[in-house]
């Protein structure tokens, strides 16, 4: 039995031949997304990952419901799983804004899934970092998102030579398009031929943009000038002073594929533009009235970061940690009619929050030091039969001392007390 195509399996370090994936990768970029969420003021937030159709439908854009992974279920309604985490998360606010005080800044890492054609940074599953702000229209928040989104890339050690945020504005391009007679019908195509220009042919490029009435020519123009306007300026102004400066950079080429964003969006990529992009986003506005049916209204904005383009500029740029799977202690068991005494030792041990591990089965004294080796214990921990009763033995692995004592002292005798006791 094969595991679907698209699909990841996560093994634990080392890894086996031909695994790419690893949870001990997963758990250090979760790790940091929550570190750095938090230094933020953001709290977190999770949805259902089934989902009804139509929270898809209407509001996404036509790519994204191209790719859902949607079914007919046992009752007959149509549900998807959930392909992004806006929609789900506009809908929460929407019914519980008057809980919150506002601005509300959530974030959450659901696992996202798309039908779209397995190919390098894409598959049919990805864990995706969201970080959104509800209720503030200034682009000083814009600024805000956009600076958390570049500290969680720093946080896993990448620089200004690794990565940049292309900042764009659909507020910029929907000038543009009135400034060249565009009409309001075909906004939407012309906002998807220009999110597509970058990978499209000349010739496809420019059958998307025939009915829109504007050449491409014109386009790449306005793109080329990249002058910001005055919101985008205040973002680029803002970040400059907290030194994040050279991390973004105006990019008219973004627009973002999805429909509901209304102003200012952005991307990350990595600096050499060998992958695809690292994370997107931007302003929501219209968003949670559509949802809530025009009841509540309130500026929104965010992002998405998946893991799987991550991962592979991490590695690609040796930023992945070495994993180890380290214990506190082993506890050996040498004399086989201490083995009771032994599990009792252990469990006492795990209830004050040690790792601890010892041989199910009787084994050979130096097999089991060995493995105590070769987990990379702190201590092993031994009980003897001595003189009046039982002891415990303790030995630190580092710095090779040996103490004694009362089994129920073991604690003590392993936070310092051993080399004191020796
Ligand atoms: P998105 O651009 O569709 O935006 O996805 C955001 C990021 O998720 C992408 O830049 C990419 O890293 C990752 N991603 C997307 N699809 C896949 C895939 N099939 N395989 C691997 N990674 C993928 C959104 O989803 C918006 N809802 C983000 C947002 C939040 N906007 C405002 N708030």
């Amino acid at each position: 039995m094969q595991r679907l195509k698209g699909f990841r399996e996560f093994y634990p370090e080392p890894l086996p031949p031909g695994e790419e994936w690893s949870c001990d990768l997963r758990q250090h970029i979760f790790d940091c997304w929550r570190r750095t969420a938090r230094r933020y003021g953001f709290r977190e937030y999770d949805g259902p990952p089934l989902e009804p159709l139509d929270l898809y439908t209407a509001k996404s854009g036509d790519e994204i419901v191209s790719q859902l992974f949607n079914f007919l279920d046992k009752g007959n309604d149509a549900v998807s799983l959930r392909p992004e985490m806006t929609p789900t998360v506009a809908r929460m606010v929407a019914a519980a804004e008057r809980a919150y005080r506002k601005p509300i800044k959530w974030y959450s890492m659901p696992q996202l899934f798309r039908y779209e054609a397995p190919q390098k940074g894409r598959l049919r599953e990805h864990f995706q970092f969201n970080c959104d702000l509800f209720g503030e229209e200034d682009p000083a928040a814009d600024a805000e998102v956009v600076a958390l989104l570049i500290d969680v890339l720093r946080s896993m050690g990448l620089t200004e030579e690794d990565f940049v945020i292309r900042l764009s504005s659909r507020k910029a391009w929907q000038a543009f398009y009135e400034s060249q007679g565009g009409q309001p019908d075909q906004a939407y195509a012309f906002f998807q031929a220009v999110d597509k220009m970058e990978r499209d042919d000349a010739e496809t490029s420019a059958r998307r943009f025939a009915p829109t009435g504007v050449t491409p020519a014109a386009v790449k123009e306005f793109v080329s000038a990249g002058v910001p306007t005055a919101e985008l300026q205040g973002i680029l102004d803002n970040l400059s002073a907290r030194g994040l400066g050279a991390y973004v950079k105006i990019d008219y080429g973004v627009i973002r594929g999805l429909a509901y964003y209304t102003g200012v969006v952005f991307e990350a990529f990595d600096r050499k533009g060998e992958f695809r992009a690292i994370a997107g986003g931007g302003r929501y506005d219209n968003l949670v009235s559509l949802l809530s049916g025009g009841k509540v209204k309130l500026p929104a904005l965010g992002f998405g970061m998946g893991d799987v383009v991550l991962a592979l500029l991490l590695r690609k740029r040796g930023k992945v940690p070495s994993f180890s799977s380290t214990i506190d202690v082993m506890v050996l068991v040498e004399d086989e009619t201490l083995r009771l005494e032994s599990l009792a030792l252990v469990q006492q041990l795990r209830e004050a929050g040690k790792a601890v591990e010892y041989s199910l089965t009787p084994l050979k004294s130096d097999k089991q030091f060995k493995r105590a080796l070769e987990m990379g214990a702190g201590h092993w921990v031994r009980l003897e039969r001595a003189e009046g009763g039982i002891q415990v033995r303790v030995k630190d692995l580092k710095t090779r001392t040996e103490a004694t004592g009362q089994p129920a002292g073991v604690l003590a005798l392993l936070s310092g007390g051993a080399a004191a006791a020796s």
